[in-house]
């Protein structure tokens, strides 16, 4: 079953998993549209034919689903599971999917794929999706250098990320952006304006800033554009880029613009880096289903593929630490962090 917000990779999971598990003589049935297909009922056999260059594309075979919830609904849920007559669940799922099912890990078997564009899941030091959502990012900032610099302007781009700053870490890092602005380093407008100021002082052309959709100044609130309304996470952030971009124009004689990457960064085909974790990950899950290894998760810690407890991927969000590693590179870069 394929839970959450899409990620690219989610392909390989299948791919990976179905194909070790076939190797087993394991039968696989297949969970369509998250929590949704348990309801309905919508299971489908998967056989090595429907896998045929599924681990090149985005999105996921199954489909997903992320505004259904479980609670209140634990017993038909474990019902319509129970007629499938199936061994176990292999889920492949963000934060939302774990937390819904953390009242049923104790009567069902599960073993758990932790999956978010975001990088965030506790309990692992990656998570596929990422590195794809980050090339999105970088490529689209070096590619908005020419039109910055043609124009002698300030372009703000927007990423996802929800309450964690990787992504716009990561993707602007590889890009070398002007500045990073993330939800963990809530920023001073007076120190970022004479940022600006001072770049346009030296005379650069362009000026390229990475902001996470969750970032904000100090003392500020995050910008929300709309709700979901039966989704695990409600909110959705949306219209910093915007608002700062008007800002920056107003404060200054830099002429400003803003684009917002959205789901471009869940729909590129996964990168050999998320090729490999998904491949890695799914022959992993394979050998714990055929050892009966269930009420655990595949994970990615010192550099390898692991085993962790499922109830690892249940902590509260890994955001960025303050003074992390890659911050510590941006600032020694001279970039606006
Ligand atoms: O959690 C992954 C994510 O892409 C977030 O980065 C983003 O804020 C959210 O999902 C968007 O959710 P939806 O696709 O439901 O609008």
């Amino acid at each position: 079953m394929t839970g959450g917000g899409d990620a690219p990779g989610l392909n390989g999971i299948i791919e990976s998993t179905v194909r070790a598990l076939k190797s087993l003589n394991f039968a696989v049935v297949g969970i369509r549209d998250g929590f949704e297909g348990i309801f309905g009922k919508q299971f489908v056999e998967l056989q090595h034919c429907d896998l045929t260059g599924l681990h090149a594309k985005a999105g996921t075979l199954l489909g997903t689903s992320n505004r259904t919830a479980v609670q209140g609904r634990e017993s038909v849920f474990l019902d319509h599971l129970s007629q499938l007559n199936v061994e176990g669940l292999v889920v492949a799922g963000g934060d939302g999917t774990f937390s819904a099912l953390r009242r049923l890990s104790d009567q069902l078997k599960i073993i758990g794929v932790p999956k978010t564009i975001d990088n965030d899941l506790a309990g692992t030091e990656i998570t596929f999706g990422f590195d794809t959502a980050c090339e999105v990012v970088s490529d689209s900032v070096d590619a908005l250098r020419a039109t910055a610099e043609a124009h002698r302007r300030a372009i703000v781009v927007e990423t996802m990320g929800r309450t964690a700053g990787w992504i716009a870490l990561g993707g602007g890092l590889a890009s070398y952006a002007d500045a990073i602005l993330i939800p963990e380093r809530p920023f001073q407008r007076s120190a970022f304006l004479n940022f600006v100021l001072e770049k346009q002082r030296q005379g650069q052309r362009g000026l390229l800033i990475v902001a996470a959709e969750g970032a904000r100044a100090e003392g500020e609130d995050v910008s929300v554009a709309f709700e979901v309304a039966d989704s695990p996470q409600k909110e959705r952030f949306g219209g910093f880029a915007e608002k700062l971009s008007r800002w920056i124009e107003a404060q200054t004689s830099w002429e400003s613009r803003h684009v917002v990457l959205g789901h471009l960064q869940r729909s590129n085909p996964p990168t050999t880096t998320d090729r490999f974790l998904t491949l890695t990950m799914g022959v992993e899950v394979a050998n714990m289903v055929s050892e009966g290894a269930w009420g655990q998760a595949v994970v990615y810690r010192q550099g390898r593929v692991q085993r962790a407890p499922l109830s690892d991927l249940m902590a509260p969000a890994r955001l960025v630490s303050p003074d992390h590693r890659w911050v510590q590179m941006a600032a020694r870069l001279g970039i606006f962090i």
